[in-house]
Order: C-alpha cells, then structure tokens, then sequence
C-alpha cells in the first residue's frame, strides 16, 4: 500500500554555465528564486515530505529556504541524478510515493504532476521540436516506455526520437531503493544516471507510463542566464494570460511584468510597462496608468492609479485618485474620492473621504480627516533629526499652499492655515491661523552695482 508522497528535488548541481557567485536555482524569477517556484509547485501537491539533494554551496541555499520545511541531503562528489536520489532513499518513507524533480525546470505545471501522480510509475514527457540534449523516451507496442536513453549514448535512430525526458519521475520508495541498487557508470559520462531504472522496470514488467505535458515549454530547464531570460519570459506571459482570463484588460500585455501573485476582481484596466510586485489584492474596476509600479498594495474598488505613480504598502478604500508621478510609501491609507497628485510623497499617512493634495507635497506620519485640502508645497515636518512625529489634520481643514506643518501638531477641524506659513503649535478649530511676516516695501532700497 502506498500512503504518503515524497518529493526529492535534485539541485546539487553546479550550475557552472551561469558564471554567478549565486547558487544557480536562487537566481530571481517572477518575483522569488527558481527555486521557490519548485517549492511553491511542490508544496500544491500537499507531500508528506519534501527531500532537497544539495551540493556546492548548499549553506546559501539552506540560509535562504530557512523558513521552509525541507529535509536536507547532501550529495557529496556528485555524479549523476541517480546518484542524487542515491543519496536521498534513507529519507524516504517505506510506503511512499517518490516524485522527483529537476531544481532548475520552474514552468513545471502542477496538472502534469498530477496526472503523472495518477500512475504505478511515470515520467514526465515532452513532444518537442528540437530533442538535442534531452534523453529520449523509447516505447514499446502498448505505449510503455521501454528505456530512456540519454543524448550522449544515443544511436542516430534513437536520437530522431522526439518524445524527451522532462528529468521528472515517479514511482515508489521500494521500486526506488530496489532498481536504484542495480545502476551502473557503464555510458557515455560516467554518472549514475536515474533514468537507468526505466529500463530495469522494463525488465520486471513493471514498465514506466510516459506522461506527456500539456505545453512542451513548462519543461524547459534552466542552464544559464539566456535560458534564464526565455523562461522569464514564458512565465510573465502565463501570469498575464492568467490574469487576463480573470477580467483584467492589457493595452500592451508584453510591457507587463508580474513578480509575485495578483488576487483580482473583473473589469481591472492595466496600461503598457506596469510592474506588479509582492502580493497585490486589486478590486474590481481599477485602472493603473502607464509605467506605474504596485507592490504589496491592496487597491479598493474603482481605484484610479495615473501614469509613472509608484505604490508600496498602500490601501485604498476604492473610488479614488492617485498620480501622476505619486510616490504613495508604505503605510499610506486612501480613503474614497481622495486625490493625490502629481510630486506628492505620502508615508505612514491616512487619507481620509474626498480629502486632497494635488500637488508638490510631502506627508509623513500623518493622519488627514475628511474633506480636506492640502495646499501645493505642504510639507510635514516629521522628523527632528533623531526621532519622528505626528500630524494630525482633522475635518475640513484647509492648508494653504507651501506651508510647513512643524510635528507634533494638530490642526483642529474646520481651521484654515494661510499660505506660506510655518506652523509650530496646535491650531484652534474653525479660524484662520497665519504665520508669516508682514509684507513691505523698503523705500529708497537700491540695487547691488557691479564693483
Ligand atoms: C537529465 C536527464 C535527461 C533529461 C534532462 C531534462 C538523467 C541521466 N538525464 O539530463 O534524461 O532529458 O535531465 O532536463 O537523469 N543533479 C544533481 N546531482 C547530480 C547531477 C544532477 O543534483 O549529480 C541535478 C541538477 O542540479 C539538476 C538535475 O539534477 O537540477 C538534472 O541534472 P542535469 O545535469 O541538468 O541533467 P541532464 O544532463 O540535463
Ligand atoms: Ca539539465
């Protein structure tokens, strides 16, 4: 009886042809690392253990999975992928399913492992239209594969074959540990070769089904940074069809990059060179101008985001207006029909219902009530050098332009600050409160002569 699934991901690898100081499978990809991807695939599949086979440099790799739940192998002198999962079988569960993986084939699909889950035993296959490199799948009459025989040990025939090994297999802990004692070096580079035991299997009529993949390029491997870049590639456009599917419009779907996940509502309008990062929770009917960049944000309803605006860490409650050229920090809380314009810098700082501030204006640490109008040029003064402080602006408070709010101040409501002024203390509710020196005119001034 089979019971639990373990999953053995091989990534001791050197990884040599990506001339990086960086581990191979920890370079980024949409958002995380290769590896991530693997992990996060791996983890769909609800395994009971997850085995990952580590070589060169295998501290940076565990250093940055830290907070995973991961059993950890090291493969000492690595040679081969049999000799890989050599290393893992004291891990594996007796009555487990065993599904390895390759480290560096992040498009891997979580449908084929399912399907290939379905199986006694399975590889992963591929009809591609250039097999080069790849081992080939050899079948016999009733579909089963009889062997897979890598590139280098391959006869003319066989290399015609177009039908190519993924480096993903599946069958159980005891076929595992069985056929895996029964290997040998004897090919083309001298490696313990995993593959070897589809043909073992074959002998014992226990012959591997080949599982096909629905989309050949969800296979693909990743040896160096050109491969790197196609794959990037490839995935950006699977994100964005995704999203598109989902009821967000693309003006440019090319121009668009998604580095993380994107939890969306229907009717979402996205301009040519938005960046999405991080986790995004955008609603339904929120239109995002050209060249914005979004991380982390949560984005209500009908929110409207203009050209080149950048936000982090920013909730809005929906119905609002940001950009163009907002630069909205995290901590920003907009409430509806707030404007904020262009050259305005919001940070830890609370916009509340129809409030505005349209122009050239910096606010930090800052809580701004309803109906609000921030002058053009307001800057709150947050920061002291050493520590910072907070703004208060209750209700319908008007800030005329190019004043500096001096924290820790509160503007009561209703009050109304005069242009050009520098505000120190608390202002009283309701009344105009003005700090600045008289204007004059000096009589009988002359103008500096040049010496
Ligand atoms: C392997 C398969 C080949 C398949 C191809 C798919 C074998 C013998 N060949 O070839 O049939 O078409 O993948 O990409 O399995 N690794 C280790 N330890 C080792 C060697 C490799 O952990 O000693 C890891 C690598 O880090 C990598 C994976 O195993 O993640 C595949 O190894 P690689 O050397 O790329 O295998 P291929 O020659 O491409
Ligand atoms: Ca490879």
């Amino acid at each position: 009886m089979v019971d639990s699934l373990n999953i053995v991901i091989l990534a001791a690898g050197k990884g040599t042809r990506m001339n990086s100081k960086k581990l191979k499978v920890l370079h980024p990809f949409a958002g995380s690392t290769i590896i991530e991807h693997i992990l996060q695939t791996s983890n769909a599949l609800n395994p009971d253990k997850v085995i990952m086979v580590y070589g060169h440099q295998g501290k940076q790799l565990k250093h940055h999975l830290s907070g995973e739940e991961i059993h950890w192998v090291e493969q000492v002198n690595p040679n081969g992928t049999g000799h890989a999962v050599q290393c893992a079988l004291p891990l594996l569960d007796d009555n487990a399913k065993v599904l390895v993986l390759v480290g560096d084939a992040p498009l891997i699909q979580v449908k084929d492992l399912t399907q290939l889950l379905k199986y006694p035993s399975a590889v992963l296959t591929a009809q591609v239209s250039n097999p080069f490199g790849y081992g080939r799948i050899i079948k016999n009459m009733d579909g089963f594969i009889s062997a897979i025989v890598e590139e280098k040990d391959a006869s003319p025939e066989q290399r015609q074959v177009n039908e190519v090994n993924s480096g993903i297999i599946m069958t159980t802990a005891e076929n595992m540990k069985k056929w895996l004692a029964q290997i040998n070096t004897d090919n083309a580079q001298g490696e313990l070769y995993l593959t070897d035991i589809i043909g073992l299997a074959h002998k014992e009529d226990k012959s591997f089904k080949a599982v096909q993949v629905e989309d050949q390029r969800t296979i693909n491997g990743i040896n160096d940074r050109v491969q790197l870049a196609k794959n990037e590639a490839i995935k950006q456009q699977m994100l964005r069809e995704n999203l598109m599917l989902q009821g967000v419009s693309m003006r440019d779907p090319d121009s668009v990059q998604i580095r993380g996940f994107v939890d969306c509502g229907e009717d979402i309008s996205i301009d040519a060179g938005v960046i999405l990062e991080g986790e995004n929770k955008i609603a339904d009917d929120v239109s995002i101008g050209a060249y914005c960049i979004i991380k982390n944000c949560t984005l209500g309803k009908g929110t409207r985001i203009a050209p080149h605006s950048m936000l982090e860490e920013v909730v809005t409650q929906g119905d609002c207006d940001i950009g163009p050229f907002a630069r909205l920090r995290p901590g920003t809380k907009v409430a509806t029909k707030a404007k904020i314009g262009n050259f305005v810098e919001t940070k830890k700082t609370t916009i509340g219902h129809n409030s505005k501030a349209s122009h050239l204006t910096y606010l930090g640490d800052c809580e701004i009530g309803d109906n609000c109008n921030i002058g053009a040029g307001t800057i709150t003064c947050n920061y002291d050098g050493v520590n910072k402080f907070k703004t208060i602006i209750e209700d319908e408070v008007f800030i005329g332009s190019d004043s500096q709010l001096i924290a820790p101040v509160t503007i009561g409501k209703g009050a109304t600050i005069g242009a050009g002024s520098t505000i120190t203390k608390d202002v009283e509710a309701e009344k105009l409160t003005l700090s600045r020196a008289k204007q004059r005119t000096i009589e009988g001034w002359q103008k500096p002569e040049k010496n």
